[in-house]
């Protein structure tokens, strides 16, 4: 006798959010955003509710994850800041997004280690309203602190992660794509036509409707300093490019990359290229002083990241161990490729890595 194997929405992802989507769509449908938003930030059964997300046992890798080498180059460039505002006691650092504070443990280790006035003046505040790690040198927050005199606002794969609107290119426009659920699984509807200034003329892409805003607030949390941000994106014509017919959405899940947002719903992540242009906009309308995005690869070998991996060539297992990291970390087909974008308020000069744009 063969048995009933249906797993029911257990076959979407987890049945608990799943469900919780359509009682939402209540027979409708819901924007592509709602939807993202609730596949990661649901407040019960998101996908980043859930500890252990990236790494080797989780979903996919960020660069703090790879070594601590890569909180140590970030933890370096925030001493140069913090030097051009004339060694401020206290400097904050606050990172938004700092997931479970892979990059705060390395930097501050990194500090620490050191010894001397910049470790004494850090502080270190992490806003994350999901799973959050628990290194306690670390001040957590769900929402964003008072505003700091001196310091850094520090992220890393933050925006990437931000819900967007999803729209498809039709004979009129670009059209709204929305969600609905047909009785077995997830598909998409049609939502409105949209006006969008230098959209595509053709295929899919995405407006990420929260990342001014998040930067210009992420702007207004310290008077004095920088902000340094760690994302996949390209500017504005690149994004947005001809040629660039399906858009930047992708999703992730046991380290495999994919296009399907409605599969492992709840169990994946999902994410989209930032339009940097934007980002960049954004830093000068909050009074800061952009530096033109650069690789990543560019950011840590400028930083003089290798000379971290050569330092220790007599202890054999911690030199490959570093000499992979390198590799890793500026991959121009991995992780090299993230940009790295830099404002300044109040600091003289350029600032470490950004000398070619200057
Ligand atoms: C791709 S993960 C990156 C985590 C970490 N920065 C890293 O590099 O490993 C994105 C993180 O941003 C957090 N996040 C998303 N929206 C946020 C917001 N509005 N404010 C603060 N954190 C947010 C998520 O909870 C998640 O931990």
């Amino acid at each position: 006798m063969a048995l009933d194997l249906d797993p029911g929405l257990g076959a979407v992802g987890n049945p608990a959010l799943v469900k919780a989507i359509i009682e939402e769509m209540d027979g409708g449908a819901i924007p592509f955003e709602r939807f993202m938003e609730l596949a990661l930030y649901h407040p019960e059964h998101g996908y980043y509710r859930k500890p252990g997300r990236i790494g080797t046992g989780g979903d996919f890798l960020t660069s703090p994850a790879i070594h601590p080498m890569f909180g140590w180059a970030a933890g370096a460039w925030c001493e140069w800041v913090w030097e051009g505002l004339g060694r401020p006691s206290p400097f904050t650092i606050i990172e938004p997004g700092a997931g479970e504070g892979a990059l705060a443990t390395s930097l501050l280790d990194w500090a620490e280690g050191r010894g001397g006035d910049f470790g004494e003046a850090l502080r270190y505040v992490a806003i994350e309203p999901n799973a959050r790690g628990s290194d306690t040198r670390i001040e957590w927050r769900d929402e964003a602190p008072p505003v700091a005199e001196a310091g850094i606002v520090l992220s890393n794969e933050l925006f990437d992660a931000l819900p967007v609107r999803l729209f498809e290119v039709e004979g009129r426009g670009p059209v709204e794509v929305w969600v609905r659920w047909d009785g077995e699984a997830f598909v998409e509807a049609r939502g409105s036509i949209a006006t969008i200034d230098g959209a595509p003329a053709a295929g899919r892409f995405e407006v990420n409707g929260r990342a001014h805003a998040t930067m210009l607030a992420m702007c207004d949390l310290i008077e004095r300093g920088a902000v340094l941000t760690f994302d996949y994106g390209y500017p504005e014509e690149e994004l947005w490019a001809d040629w660039r017919t399906q858009g930047t959405l992708l999703c992730f899940h046991r380290h495999t990359a994919h296009e399907d947002p409605y599969r492992h719903v709840g169990e994946q992540d999902l994410t989209a290229h930032v339009n940097l242009s934007e980002l960049e906009l954004a830093m000068e309308l909050a009074g800061f002083t952009a530096f033109a995005p650069v690789t990543q690869a560019a950011f840590l070998t400028e930083a003089g990241l290798s000379s971290l991996v050569e330092s220790v060539r007599d202890d054999l297992p911690e030199y490959f161990a570093r000499r992979r990291a390198f590799q890793q970390l500026t991959d121009a087909a991995g992780l090299g490729r993230i940009r790295v974008l830099a404002g300044t308020r109040g600091v003289e000069g350029v600032p470490p890595g950004f000398k070619g744009t200057a």
